[in-house]
């Protein structure tokens, strides 16, 4: 793997977020190109990682520079750009060449249809905690995709935390769990320190309770590898105050709204499916 030649093509949050995952891997930097559009995010990701990094405002042609030679491409612009991107590289990528994509939403049969067919296509739906290498990766082969090849993505993404493989239908079923799930854990901090503050605490000891309190739980379930249920049960004693608490939750139907809330998340992930074909 340390002598693998990589493409980043889009390179934020999440394509930083990998490329930081593979210098650590030891992937060495000398072998990894990267693409931007802006000029001042190709200089900061080179002084940073002291990659090669080439902005296609300056260079038009950045992206196929960066997948000459590569073996390795990892397709981490915004959906929308999938494809005038896929345009741009096909006639240099390596006949040989893994594509590993993280647009949400682009399928490998898309991307297989605009690259050569010797070319193999992986998905993966990574989530934000990859940036501090907590993240969970789900990952779909695509038609032509080797056991060899879908090793070396799992191997790829468990730099920047867990990783699941999965059939590419159940991805986006994936995305509303875990791709979508760090931000209905922020919307939950965030009513919970509302709720503190409704109970007499300032926005400072509100924020510090509520967070330390889910890093615990979290910390928690993580160490043990305990039954949620479980966990929760051993903090509700009989009649006590956690447990008038949760029976309030309950009538509330939590489930009901979960269920309700990634529901219309997948349904919303089939349309944006439709746009990108
Ligand atoms: N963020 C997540 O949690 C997450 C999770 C799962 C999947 N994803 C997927 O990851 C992909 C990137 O998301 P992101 O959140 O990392 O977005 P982002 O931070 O906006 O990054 C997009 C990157 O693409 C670059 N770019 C724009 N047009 C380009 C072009 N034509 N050629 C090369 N580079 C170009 C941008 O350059 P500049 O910075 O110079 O504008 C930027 O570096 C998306 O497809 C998204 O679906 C993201």
């Amino acid at each position: 793997m340390q002598d693998t030649t990589v493409a980043i093509l889009g390179s934020g949050s999440m394509g930083t977020a990998i490329l930081s995952g593979m210098v650590r891997h030891g992937i060495k930097k000398e072998h990894i190109k990267a693409t931007t559009r802006k000029v001042e995010s190709a200089d900061s990701l080179a002084k940073k990682f002291g990659v090669t990094a080439y902005a296609t405002e300056y260079q038009p042609n950045a992206n196929s520079l960066a997948v000459e030679g590569a073996q390795i491409i990892l397709l981490a612009i915004k959906p929308a750009n999938v494809i005038e991107v896929l345009e741009q590289i096909k006639s240099v990528i390596a006949k040989d060449a893994l594509v590993i994509s993280v647009a949400a939403g682009v399928t490998t049969q898309t991307i297989e249809s605009y690259l050569p067919e010797s070319v193999s296509v992986i998905r993966a739906m990574p989530n934000t905690p990859a940036l501090i290498q907590l993240g969970v990766t789900g990952i779909s082969v695509g038609s032509r995709t080797s056991a060899e090849q879908l090793a070396v993505a799992v191997e790829l993404f468990s730099a920047v935390g867990k990783t699941i493989t999965l059939p590419e239908n159940q991805i986006d079923a994936l995305s509303t769990i875990s791709g979508s799930g760090p931000a209905y854990v922020f919307y939950f901090i965030e009513e919970f320190i509302s709720t503190a503050k409704a109970m007499g605490f300032s926005q400072e000891d509100s924020y510090l309770l509520v967070t330390q309190t889910f890093l615990g739980a979290s910390e928690l379930i993580a160490q043990t590898q305990g039954d949620p249920a479980e966990l929760r049960r051993a903090v509700t004693s009989p009649n006590g105050t956690t447990m008038k608490a949760v029976a309030v939750l309950e009538e509330g139907k939590l489930h009901d709204l979960f269920l309700k809330a990634t529901t219309a998340a997948l349904a919303r992930a089939k349309e944006i499916s439709q746009e990108q074909k």
